[in-house]
């Protein structure tokens, strides 16, 4: 079914056959209001282009769904679950991708999007080949923090890794791609059995019982601290199956002179049983993270300032 995408701020009921080429006429935006420069990105069923808004100038990055595809596909409802994800997580948090507005014309839905100008964290990783462990430290903490914010609002990422977090003017993480977020109510946490993910990052729980929490967006974090600071991904076969034996068998080992206190809290990460995760803490509890945060790793960080104080330099 042709599902209406109306605006975060739910200012109208969109017909979704209705083609608005002007903003004037009915007070919505449409693509008229913006233009449309590089293609930042590509993804199955989306383009995400450089969009500048005519009034304002102001800049931002447009996520452009082709419509026919999406239904070809049976993709509308996963489109339409990306934007009630973002609409969920609003304005509130610095470190994770903000939706300033949604609309559609006969063709594609527009998401429009905070502009992350440094691109991707995975660019970062292969150009420096890997990061200091100081922008490690920084990155996970920031990345802990918008973890924390997106859980408590019962968003599950599901898809986390270095492609999908990207770097503003300031060089701090900004989550994004909720294609694959999870809704779930807050509280309770219940499991919920689909299964979603890049091979490298997915949990064991999923591949053997299929099931997915909070807990496996903790596990996909270890995998990218790991990354981060080996330069490598944890659990990589000669093809996904053997990716998928080895993550199951955690089968991984630190390569010399990773950082001993990163280490510590990869091998807190990567455990098998989900409820056993530092920061899963107890079912239901909405502290969990503080025993993250307060690990020995991030024993130099400033939670508070998180979002004020520099990045390290890229070394
Ligand atoms: N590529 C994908 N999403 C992006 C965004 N929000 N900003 C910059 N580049 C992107």
């Amino acid at each position: 079914a042709d599902q209406p995408i109306d605006s975060p701020a739910g200012r109208s009921r969109a017909n979704s056959k209705s083609k608005s080429r002007s903003s004037s006429a009915n007070g919505r935006l449409s693509a008229d209001d913006f233009e449309f420069g590089d293609i930042l990105g590509e993804g199955s069923y989306s383009t995400v282009i450089h969009g500048t808004h005519r009034a304002t100038r102001q800049e931002y990055a447009i996520k452009v769904l082709d419509k026919g595809h999406l239904k070809r596909n049976n993709k509308l409802q996963t489109a339409l679950a990306e934007k009630n994800t973002l609409v969920r997580l609003g304005s509130g948090h610095p470190g994770i991708v903000r939706l300033h507005w949604a609309f559609q014309d006969d063709w594609s839905l527009y998401f429009v999007l905070d502009l992350a100008r440094n691109g991707e964290l995975q660019s970062r990783i292969s150009r420096m080949g890997s990061l200091s462990t100081a922008c490690a430290r920084y990155y996970t903490a920031q990345l802990v923090d918008a973890l924390d914010y997106m859980h408590l609002r019962g968003v599950i990422h599901r898809d986390l890794k270095p492609e999908n977090l990207l770097l503003d003017d300031d060089f701090r993480i900004k989550v994004t791609d909720f294609g694959t977020g999870k809704l779930i109510d807050v509280p309770p946490e219940r499991a919920t059995k689909t299964f979603v993910g890049t091979a490298q990052y997915v949990s064991p729980e999923l591949l053997e019982a299929n099931e997915t929490s909070k807990s496996s967006d903790l596990w996909a974090l270890g995998c990218v601290l790991y990354q981060m600071i080996a330069g490598r991904f944890a659990f990589q076969g000669l093809s996904e199956y053997l990716t998928w034996q080895k993550i199951k068998q955690l089968d991984y080992t630190f390569p010399e002179g990773f950082d001993p206190e990163a280490a510590d809290l990869v091998r807190r990460l990567l455990v098998r049983d989900p409820l056993e995760r530092l920061g899963a803490g107890l079912a239901g509890s909405d502290y969990s993270m503080e025993e993250l945060r307060a690990h020995p790793f991030f024993a130099t960080i400033h939670w508070d300032t998180l979002w004020d104080d520099p990045a390290p330099p890229l070394e």
